[in-house]
């Protein structure tokens, strides 16, 4: 792991940003790899304000995000379709048809996991993969417990997921059972990969991933067996 440790949230989102913007700058037709949360948020804002004085353009590039609640509505407000274009999509040149998120609201979520996992294949490899880091380890929706070996899956959601996603829903009761997302394995096969955590409830996730052991029981362990990730966080 690369490590960036910084001061402020403010510099969090810079220093992803920077990575992403030259990423595309390097090759515009990229194909990134997104998260939802509200890690990421100061990476979106800094991105449309560059892509605002005209430094980069998103007209070529690819994305794919990590997960998808089950049962959600993309319009619905707390889906994570609605999430992306509200945080991002909607103010960047993106094309439409280059975007991909897991569809949570079909009947048949073993096919769309599938057909999922066949369209990054297909487009991929991602070249860079944003990720965050959940207060239990988790990595996209792969909750401890999941095997590395896993490929895009519906996954029941933890307890403590589905607490600390209570935020944005009227109540806990609310949140989703389920979701979709990539698998251990999906995020692995990721070129480069930039694990964003800040904030006080994070320091026990960032503690274990820094001096832990690479164990199933915490799946952002094993991104320190990827060749090439960059932690940023404080
Ligand atoms: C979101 C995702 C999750 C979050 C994680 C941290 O697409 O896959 O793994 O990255 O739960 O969430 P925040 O940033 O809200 O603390």
């Amino acid at each position: 792991l690369e490590k960036f440790e910084v001061k402020s949230y403010e510099q969090l989102s810079h220093i992803a940003a920077t990575f992403i913007i030259e990423q595309i700058r390097m090759k515009p037709d990229s194909v990134l790899g997104l998260a939802t949360g509200s890690t990421p948020v100061g990476l979106y804002q800094k991105l449309i304000a560059s892509h605002q004085k005209c430094e980069i353009s998103f007209r070529e590039t690819t994305t794919f995000n990590l997960d998808e609640y089950v049962g959600l509505h993309s319009s619905h407000p707390q889906s994570y379709n609605r999430f992306m274009h509200d945080h991002l999509f909607s103010r960047i040149d993106i094309n439409n048809d280059q975007i991909h998120i897991p569809n949570g609201e079909t009947r048949n979520l073993q096919s769309e996991c599938f057909r999922y996992e066949k369209a990054i294949k297909n487009q991929g490899p991602i070249d860079i993969q944003v990720l965050g880091l959940g207060v239990n380890g988790h990595i996209g929706f792969n909750e401890p417990g999941t095997s590395f070996q896993t490929r895009t899956h519906v996954v029941d959601l933890a307890e403590s997921t589905r607490e600390a996603n209570a935020r944005f829903f009227a109540s806990k009761e609310a949140v989703p059972k389920q979701a979709i997302t990539v698998g251990i394995d999906t995020i692995m096969d990721s070129h480069k990969i930039i694990l964003l955590a800040f904030g006080e409830q994070k320091q026990a996730a960032i503690e274990r991933l820094n001096n832990g052991e690479v164990s199933e029981d915490f799946p952002a362990s094993i991104l320190k067996e990827h060749p090439n990730v960059t932690l940023i966080y404080g």
